[in-house]
């Protein structure tokens, strides 16, 4: 019989079958435990640099209460979750990583002297609730335990509460509220109708305050303190080995018809391995695939004789990721060809970091790097002008072939702090403790008329991870070859 149109779908799970219900099954699975033995950890390292960091988002905010979330788990679909990753800002300000409790909230009360934050978490049910045993989304038998209040307030040495507390606190009206809006939605619905009751500021004015939080909060990532930098070496040293290991899989990567799947699965596993997961899907661009900048398909042949673009970045347990990008030549020896857009574009990148040291423009490493592009560009005849003219701002002809920028900052999040000013960002000054990518590249597309038959079809970034030291700067990545010799060497295991 077919359903009528009004029938209720049914929910997700309720074709699967569930726990029993009867009163002796619940009393049953309900005893019988052993109590678990309390023993608190220490701090955890980022535990004290968390506190740092939200001393000083409270200094900018006196009186206001301030809210972020990390976030509720994300459909992928039907009742199948993304792997969880908590917001950003959320981690910096708590320290709080890979093993975040889904839907935590940082709130960062205002009171006498600064702001006391407590962080509001679903801790462990204990055994008297059916949560345990009968919530596949949550329950300790369906995803595993969650640790005690006093346990997360031990480890990330912050005061805790359970999440249930926290609808009470926000309606609580004493105090306006800022909250990072694109973090949890739920959240800042309910947020927005406590504004909307106490008329505290009109709607569009919200949306506004909450961007000067999340700006801020981006902001406050900028120069990156002790911990960061060590772990985003770690990340660049784990991302090191993930390199190796695609080059050793090369015989069975070039045998394979997706071989650019099996580079990303290669170091995807090196990935899953030493840190979290990727901080961003690899880019696995093999051939022409190569001038396609955000190739992740990933479904194309690694060929010998073409060159292979690999953008990929280890993020820790700590969230921190590194963002790099080798090209290789697939059978171990660049062609002449090859190897001429491969040294101009590692002329513009080493160019860009010899400028590097705190005082200069943000923007300058990337106008330095163009300044390379424009004159090879031109010197190999592509530019219908002089690399002089190409670079006044209204030409950029040699733009069409590097249509992205050469710098972001990294961090937490790959391109991190994008929500800063722009005089701060783009413009801004560059102070030691920054980090970011120098990443120019050269893309001939396979059909572009304006390149010579010889060059169409190459591609080639070389990407690294620079740190603003108080003299000049370091590539973090440095150890990880890029010039011609080295990568014919890295590839001969020489
Ligand atoms: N992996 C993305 C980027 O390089 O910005
Ligand atoms: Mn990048
Ligand atoms: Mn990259």
């Amino acid at each position: 019989m077919a359903e009528s149109p009004s029938t209720p779908a049914p929910r997700a799970t309720a074709n699967r079958s569930t726990t029993p219900g009867s009163d002796a099954f619940k009393d049953y699975i309900s005893s019988g435990w052993a109590e678990r033995p309390v023993s608190l950890p220490a701090p955890r390292e980022s535990a004290a640099f968390a506190a740092a960091r939200r001393l000083r988002i409270s200094a900018q905010h006196p009186g206001e209460r301030l809210v972020i979330p990390a976030g509720p788990a994300k459909v992928r679909s039907n009742d199948t979750d993304y792997p969880y990753r908590a917001h950003s800002a959320f981690s910096h300000l708590t320290g709080w990583g890979a093993d975040a409790v889904p839907g935590s909230v940082l709130v960062l009360e205002p009171g006498a002297e600064g702001h006391e934050a407590t962080l509001y978490f679903r801790e462990a049910a204990g055994r008297h609730s059916d949560e345990f045993y009968a919530n596949p989304e949550v329950g300790e038998f369906w995803t595993g335990p969650r640790p005690s209040l006093e346990h997360v307030a031990a480890d990330l040495g912050l005061a805790t509460r359970p999440l249930g507390e926290l609808a009470a606190v926000l309606d609580a009206t004493d105090a306006s509220t800022r909250i990072v809006r694109e973090a949890d939605r739920e959240l800042t619905d309910r947020v927005d109708g406590r504004r909307l009751m106490a008329a505290e500021i009109p709607g569009d004015i919200e949306q506004e305050v909450d961007a000067e939080l999340l700006r801020d909060l981006s902001e406050l990532r900028l120069v990156k303190d002790e911990y960061e930098i060590a772990q985003l070496r770690q990340a660049v040293d784990a991302t090191r080995l993930g390199f190796d290991d695609v080059i050793a899989e090369l015989p069975r990567i070039t045998a394979h018809r997706r071989g650019e799947r099996l580079v990303e699965g290669t170091f995807d596993r090196r990935a899953r391995a030493e840190g979290n997961t990727v901080g961003y899907d690899t880019i696995a661009a093999s051939g022409p695939h190569a001038c396609i900048l955000h190739w992740t398909r990933n479904d194309g042949p690694v060929v010998a004789g073409d060159l292979i673009l690999i953008d990929a970045g280890v993020e820790l347990d700590s969230l921190y990721t590194a963002d790099i990008t080798r090209t290789l030549p697939v059978d171990g020896s660049f062609s002449p060809v090859q190897r001429r857009v491969y040294e101009a574009v590692l002329e513009a990148a080493d160019a860009a970091l010899a400028i590097v040291r705190p005082g200069i423009r943000f923007r300058e490493i990337h106008q330095t790097a163009m300044g390379v592009i424009a004159a090879r560009t031109a010197e190999w005849g592509l530019l219908p002008v002089s690399a002089e003219e190409s670079l006044e701002p209204e030409r950029q002809y040699h733009r069409r072939y590097m249509v992205h920028g050469t710098s972001h900052h990294l961090g937490l999040d790959v391109h991190d702090c994008a929500q800063a000013r722009r005089e701060l960002y783009l413009d801004g000054v560059v102070e030691a403790g920054m980090v970011f990518t120098i990443e120019p590249g050269l893309y001939f597309q396979p059909d572009d008329l304006t390149v010579p038959e010889e060059l169409r079809g190459i591609g080639v970034r070389i990407e690294d991870d620079i740190l603003v030291t108080e003299s000049g700067a370091v590539s973090l990545s440095a150890g990880i070859p890029r010039t011609v010799d080295e990568v014919e060497d890295w590839m001969a295991g020489r």
